[in-house]
């Protein structure tokens, strides 16, 4: 009884609603991000991006501030890639130290460094070894195990098995992008394999994969019966999309979101992201991975993001943002992205 009451996982926010994660996003899930969404509307679940295991790894210090220092109220999973299972293990003890909701596995990284070192979605070519880690990670973990996986590396032969395993290793919580390592971020996702997730795991799963507003919240969770939904790059884009999806599984309704809250948004991003050591002109650059996503919602022929692009000042930037924010044509976001709009960050 007591096992089974440790291992339920956190409350929705809103009772009996779906769940909603902000998913883990290298560079990007960090504590001064995570700090930003909390105040525009909390996911249920944040997930760090991911600490690196290997023979001398040590938790890397700015990820784990965003478990030590979290002030969302929501709680944290740690995520880790690695696929040495000793050093994984050891990992894990030193995580369960800290405040984490529990522990995420990733073996969905399609990055040819981290997959090539047989890690992230590298493992989903070996089920044997999959098998190895899972149990020892089981073991390892009294609380919340969860798995973050990709439904395939070339394709999706070793799917099922890796299902089975999840199951045979009774993983708590599974979040499923639906494309395969090689499809890596642009292909059409595959609901189908998310829908036969479900079907198969025993626990709950997580829809991942261009959940781009609350209406296709609603639709991939009645076509997958997900339990509830991941969401990364329309997060970035549109942070309001989990307090969207609350009122819109409650009311049916959604409130639009007016430029001008989209200015303060960028405001607050840039005023909080800021560390003294870093330059005016890096720090703008780097506001750009976060405006690249958020200009897709802004006008649809896509002149905001390639202004933005130009920036070099905080000034100049600014002035973009009051141009087409706070004086444009247009005075709401946009729900989905302005089609034919693509986002360039430097690094997905
Ligand atoms: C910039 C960036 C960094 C990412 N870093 C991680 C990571 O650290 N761990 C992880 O499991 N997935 C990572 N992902 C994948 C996302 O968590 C997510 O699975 C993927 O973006 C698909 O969801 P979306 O369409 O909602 O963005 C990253 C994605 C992006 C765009």
């Amino acid at each position: 009884m007591q096992t089974e009451l440790k291992r339920a996982l956190p409350a929705t926010i809103v009772p009996n609603q779906p769940i909603t994660a902000l998913a883990p996003m290298q560079d990007v899930t960090t504590l001064p991000f995570m700090s930003v969404v909390s105040e525009i509307g909390s996911p249920d679940y944040f997930f760090t991006e991911y600490f690196r295991v290997h023979v001398q790894s040590r938790l890397e210090k700015h990820i784990l501030e965003s478990i030590t220092e979290n002030q969302t109220g929501r709680p944290v999973f740690a995520q880790m890639i690695g696929e040495h299972i000793e050093h994984l293990k050891r990992t894990t003890q030193d995580l369960l130290q800290y405040n984490v909701a529990g522990i995420d596995l990733n073996m969905g990284c399609p990055a040819p460094t981290v997959y090539k070192k047989r890690c992230g979605g590298g493992l989903l070519k070996e089920p044997e070894k999959v098998d190895r880690i899972l149990g020892t990670l089981r073991d390892a973990i009294p609380g919340l195990f969860t798995v973050k996986m990709r439904i395939g590396f070339e394709d999706t032969h070793n799917f099922e098995a890796i299902l089975n395993l999840i199951n045979k290793h009774d993983v708590d919580l599974l979040s499923v992008h639906g494309r395969t390592v090689k499809e890596m971020y642009r292909s059409q996702v595959h609901y189908d394999c998310i829908k036969l997730a479900v079907e198969i795991s025993d626990c709950p799963v997580l829809a991942n994969g261009d959940v781009s507003s609350a209406q296709r919240s609603r639709e991939i969770l009645d076509y997958t019966g997900a339990a509830g939904v991941m969401i990364g790059r329309h997060a970035i884009r549109n942070p309001w999309i989990f307090a969207q999806i609350r009122d819109f599984e409650s009311t049916g309704k959604i409130r639009r979101v007016p430029l001008q809250d989209v200015y303060q948004y960028v405001r607050s991003l840039y005023d909080t992201l800021q560390r003294p050591w870093i330059t005016e002109k890096a720090h703008v650059n780097r506001m750009k991975k976060f405006l690249n996503f958020i200009g897709l919602g802004v006008d649809p022929q896509g002149q905001f993001i390639h202004q933005a692009r130009r920036a070099q000042t905080e000034r100049e930037l600014f002035e973009i943002c009051e141009k087409f924010m706070l004086s444009g044509t247009n005075t709401y976001f946009a729900d989905e992205p302005y089609e034919g709009l693509v986002a360039r960050p430097n690094r997905e």
